[in-house]
């Protein structure tokens, strides 16, 4: 008779229901009026008195076993019954809402600079990453000794021919010249690369976006009115601009451009480091010597180009204090971009 509960109490143990149905099924086979524990039970009736106490013990064990077992079972799958007609069948339960993908903050600004120029005329120009030296620096009147060359900044994949990353956008001026004789009005966004270590302020690949304007009788002040006008549609209407002399190989004359300080209106702050002045962007007139190595007349023709980098124009617009994060896709960075759309 042991063996027969043991038998009983492992299958008790042992029993997955593959359906709610079956719990049921199997309590009326077990503890139901014809089944196996009664079945035991009558059996018990006979058996000898000295084993009745051990006996009558294993059967009320079985009975507690299987009695727990079923009522355990019928509460799981209550339990999951519920919650997948919560989750599948119940229709007028509220939707869960997709998040949609927004514009990268470097996207953005590209493209409102872009905008911006496009009122004025020019047309996007594109060229390739993978350059040789001629057209990030021979034809940009870079002399051969420039540190620009050097293996410090500028990624070589191949020397002699020199095949390299582009360290600038002012590559695509040449590559635009080759195609096109003046009037020539493009807007040139495109990624570069310096060989720097990357930091909050620099990184090894980051954006820049280049313009060039050539046609007969371009003055630099039709640079300066160009540019005020983009500076006021990028930064707000009260923006200022000022231009400090610089020096760039492909320009004459130079020059650095400031726009006043939007966070503060030109008072002086940490951002602007109480200046009231940020630097945005290089300029200057197309030097004739760039002209002349692109088969264009110095003598006919002239005309301005600048470049600035797109993660400064966004960080400024922005308040962005770290590069790192428009490279690391973190989406709680992104998502504060979400309304700028
Ligand atoms: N290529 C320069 C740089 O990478 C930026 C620049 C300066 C572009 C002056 C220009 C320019 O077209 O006229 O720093």
């Amino acid at each position: 008779m042991t063996d027969k509960i043991n038998e009983l109490l492992r299958r008790v143990e042992e029993f997955k229901p593959k359906a709610a149905a079956e719990i049921e099924e199997f309590r009326i086979k077990i503890l139901g009026k014809k089944g196996e524990l009664n079945a035991l039970m009558e059996d018990f009736k006979t058996v000898a008195p000295e084993l009745k106490r051990e006996l009558g013990q294993q059967l009320n064990r079985l009975k507690n076993e299987a009695t727990t077992r079923i009522n355990a079972l019928r509460e799981e799958w209550q339990n999951a019954a519920a919650e997948n007609a919560a989750s599948e069948d119940d229709l007028t339960r509220p939707g869960t809402a997709e998040h949609l993908g927004s514009r990268h903050p470097i996207s953005l600004v590209k493209n409102q600079i872009v905008e911006v120029f496009s009122r004025l005329g020019y047309t996007v120009a594109d060229g390739p990453e993978i350059e040789d030296d001629w057209h990030v620096f021979s034809a940009l009147n870079f002399p051969p000794e420039h540190p620009a060359r050097d293996m410090q900044d500028t990624f070589f994949i191949e020397k002699d021919p020199d095949i390299l990353l582009r360290t600038h956008t002012s590559s695509i001026q040449v590559r635009t010249m080759e195609r096109q004789k003046p009037p020539i009005r493009v807007i040139c966004p495109g990624r570069v690369f310096r060989n720097e270590a990357i930091s909050y302020r620099a990184h090894c690949i980051f954006h820049q976006i280049e313009g060039l304007y050539i046609d007969e009788g371009v003055s630099f002040a039709d640079m300066k009115q160009s540019l005020l006008y983009f500076a006021k549609e990028i930064f707000g209407e009260q923006t200022r601009i000022r231009m400090r002399p610089s020096y760039f190989p492909f320009t004459e004359p130079s020059a650095e451009v400031d726009v006043s300080c939007n966070l503060c209106g030109g008072k002086g702050c940490p951002v602007c480091k109480g200046t009231g002045w940020l630097e945005i962007m290089g300029c200057g007139m197309v030097d004739p010597n760039v002209l002349k190595a692109n088969d264009i007349d110095p003598e006919k023709y002239s005309g301005f180009a600048f470049g600035m980098g797109i993660e400064r124009v966004a960080m400024l617009k922005y308040g962005v204090k770290d590069l790192r994060l428009y490279f690391e896709n973190d989406v709680r960075f992104l998502h504060q971009f979400d309304e700028a759309l």
